[in-house]
Parts: C-alpha cells; structure tokens; sequence
C-alpha cells in the first residue's frame, strides 16, 4: 500500500497523533482526546501496558506468521477492531466512511456508532464486516428500530454501550466551548480560524447530521441542539439487567456488551446471553478513577471461562499492547482514537497508515515472541514486572498478583 509521503513519515500512532493535532483545530482535537475530570483513567488505559513484559522465546521458526482471528464472529485478518465513535464527520468530512473502507481493505471489523454521521445504509456500501453500537434508549421504538435497519443492513452484531447512563465530565470541553449548543471561546474560535483546510471542509459539509437517528426524530435545528438534547433526554439512567434479558429476546444475531468492567457484571452478561464483552471504560471519558480495561482482564477471564469472547478496548497504541492483551485472556483488543487520529491526518490513507501500523507491529511482535498464531500466546509469555523485583533469595515466578475479584481457578487457554 502506498502512502502520501507524510504518511509514510508516520511510524507509529504517536506520529499520527501529532499530524492529527496540526491538522484540527482545538476544541476539535481536545474533543477527541479528552477524558473526564482529571484523566487519570485516561491515562491509566495506556500506561498498564508497561507494567506488564512479553516472554521473548528464541530460535524458533517464524516464517509464517498466521495473526488471523475470529472477532465477534467475524474473520478478522488480525485481533484488533475498530471501536464505534460518535460524530466522525468532526475528524474529517469523509467521516464514518473511510473508517469503514480502511476496515475494509484491512479486513477487520468496524463498529459504527448510534451517534455516526452517516446512516447505516450508506456504510453497508463500504464492504466493512461491521457491527452497530446501541444505546438503551427510553423510547423502546427507537432501540428497535435502529435493531431492525441494522438486521437489514448486514450489521450481524450488535454492540450495547453500558458506560454512558449519563454523561462524563469531559473538562476540555467546558473550557473550549465544545458543547450543545456550542459556546466557542475567543480562543477557540481562533482556532478554527488558523485551520482552514478543516473549517472550509466543515462548511462545505452539508450532510453533517446524526445520521442513524434523524429520520426517527426529525431535521436538526439550525445548531443540531435540537436533536442532541432529545438524543441527551433519551439516554435510561433506569437501563438494568432485564433490559439487558429484553435486548436479548429481540437481537438473534451476536451480542456484545461495551462497558463492562466488574467481573461479575460481565459473568451477569453472560448468564443474560452476551456473545462477547468489550471491557471498557469507554476511553477514559466516562467514570474516572476506575482501573484500566487490563487490569481486571485476567480476573474477568477467571470468572467467565471460556463463555464469551474478551476484547480489549482502551489505550491500546502499539501491536505488543495487543499482544499483551492476548497473553492475558483477550481474544483481541479495539481501538477508538488511534484510527480518529489516522482519519484525521489524513482521511481513509491515513486510517489505513494505522492500520498498517498496528498490522506490521503485531507480525514483527509475534515474529520475536517466537510465536507464529495467537492461540499460542498464553499467560506463560507474560510476567508482571513487580515479579522481577523479588527480594534477594526469593524466586520471581510467572505467577499474576491476585486481582480483587480473581478465582484461584484455571484459565481457559
Ligand atoms: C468514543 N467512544 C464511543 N463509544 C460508544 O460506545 N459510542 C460512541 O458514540 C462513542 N463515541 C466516541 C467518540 C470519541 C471521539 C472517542 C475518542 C471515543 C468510545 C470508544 O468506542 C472506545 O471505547 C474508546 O475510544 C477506546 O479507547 P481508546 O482506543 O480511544 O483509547
């Protein structure tokens, strides 16, 4: 695949991060970065990754390194996916569909959220395996309907975000202006003003919308509040566990559950008849002060068996964090704001650039791992670095700290 020569100049999602922070104007980029309160979860998701070393076997044949893997049910030519996120269009006009077509060309799976800008319809074109992210809405009428055009659309999982009964304090947001209706500061709207290749395209963007909901509600208002304090006045704070059992007896197709963290709410999930889980935090923007998705990835395994798949999903930016993942009991991980990055550097190429990256990082991972497919990769190619700082005479085993709600029980792998 060929690249624009500042593409190719990208090595890694840190690179890409910094295109898309010249490429967005302020409230556009802390929108997209920010977390609640004081972002340590946040931060959190991606520094547990460091607590945690690969086993690094040698002389063993790599050459054919086979990092195929079923996700959600899809085939997926690696074990990563692609997180639903709201309002893509925001990253850059083409939005939701050089997501999809960069998923496409990769062939792993992409979720398109209940807040994307272009209908479910449109994005079934892009050829993506997908899967639609749904929110419990008070209005039953609305959940099933988005249940049925996804049914007709191809979307053969559906994905029920349970981390935003309300939602998050995000700081950056309140300070650039970035909310419904927008209050743009001095500053911010100086901002838009010093990058015009984006606010040119926002204007000449006239399909801008929340395109999955609008034709349940009708057209926005001439400053999309309209619909955003219906969309607001529609999330279930009262959303429990037999939602969950009704979700259930209307959806015959693979059902994820994004935001489950306890492990024994996602073995509840499970015994409500979730397919898989997606343990989440929702990137740090929704409750902070919580662990990381990691951290209680291996009690959740423990406590769930073999009984649904695991996806990471959360501060996740290099191929060995996934591998790590895997190590740990994940069947793969997903990503949210490393693709916004790529999108917002430059389009579908630059989605694509990071998603080749994480492709070459998670091959050349397993390749000095000494491991050529992820079913070989078990929590003997993993240690906690604390193991390594026993005191003198004592052995530093392989063994995990014991996690709060982890079983002394096998691990299925
Ligand atoms: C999100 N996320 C999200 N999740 C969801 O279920 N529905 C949504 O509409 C959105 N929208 C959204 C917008 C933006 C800008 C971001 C950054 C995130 C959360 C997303 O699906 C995923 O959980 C996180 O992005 C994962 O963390 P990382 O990979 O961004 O660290």
């Amino acid at each position: 695949m060929t690249f624009p020569t500042r593409l190719t100049q990208a090595h890694n999602i840190a690179d890409l991060r910094r295109l898309a922070g010249s490429a967005l104007p302020r409230p556009i980029l802390h929108y997209l970065e920010g977390g609640a309160d004081d972002e340590r979860t946040l931060a959190r998701n991606t520094a547990v990754f460091d607590d945690w070393a690969l086993a690094q076997s040698t002389l063993v044949d790599v050459n054919a390194v086979d990092t195929t893997a079923d996700l959600l049910g899809f085939p997926s030519s690696m074990p990563l996916m692609l997180s639903p996120t709201g309002m893509s269009q925001l990253f850059h006009a083409s939005g939701e569909m050089s997501v999809a077509r960069a998923a496409a060309n990769a062939a792993i799976p992409y979720g398109l959220s209940t807040m994307g800008t272009t209908a479910m319809e449109t994005v079934a074109t892009s050829g993506a395996m997908r899967y639609f992210q749904l929110y419990l809405f008070r209005d039953r009428g609305l959940t099933e309907a988005l249940l049925e055009r996804a049914a007709a659309n191809g979307y053969t999982a559906i994905a029920l975000t349970t981390d935003t009964n309300i939602a998050g304090n995000r700081e950056r947001d309140l300070r650039t202006g970035m909310i419904m209706p927008p209050r743009f500061t001095l500053g911010s709207l100086l901002s838009f003003a010093m990058h015009p290749r984006w606010s040119v395209g926002a204007i000449r963007n006239r399909s801008f919308q929340l395109a999955n909901i609008v034709q349940h509600v009708g057209d926005l208002g001439p400053n999309g509040t309209s619909i955003m304090d219906y969309v607001n006045s529609q999330f279930d704070r009262s959303a429990s566990w037999k939602d969950l059992e009704w979700l259930r007896s209307r959806w015959s197709g693979k059902l994820v559950i994004k935001g489950a963290m306890m492990p024994a709410d996602c073995l509840n999930a499970v015994n409500c008849g979730a397919d898989a889980i997606m343990v989440s935090n929702h990137g740090g923007r929704q409750l902070d002060g919580t662990a990381a998705p990691l951290d209680y990835l291996p009690a959740i395994r423990d406590r769930v068996q073999n009984q649904a798949q695991l996806i990471v999903d959360g501060g996740v930016r290099r191929g060995t964090h996934v591998l790590k993942a895997i190590a740990l009991g994940a069947d793969g991980c997903s990503i949210g704001r490393p693709y916004l990055y790529g999108l917002a550097a430059g389009g579908q190429a630059g989605v694509d650039r990071a998603l080749a990256l994480f492709r070459a990082e998670i091959e050349r991972g397993m390749a000095l791992m000494g491991r050529t497919r992820s079913a070989q990769i078990t929590c003997a190619d993993i240690r906690h670095l604390s193991t390594f700082r026993a005191a003198p005479g004592e052995v530093a085993t392989a063994k995990r700290p014991t996690l709060p709600e982890q079983s002394a029980g096998p691990r299925v792998r």
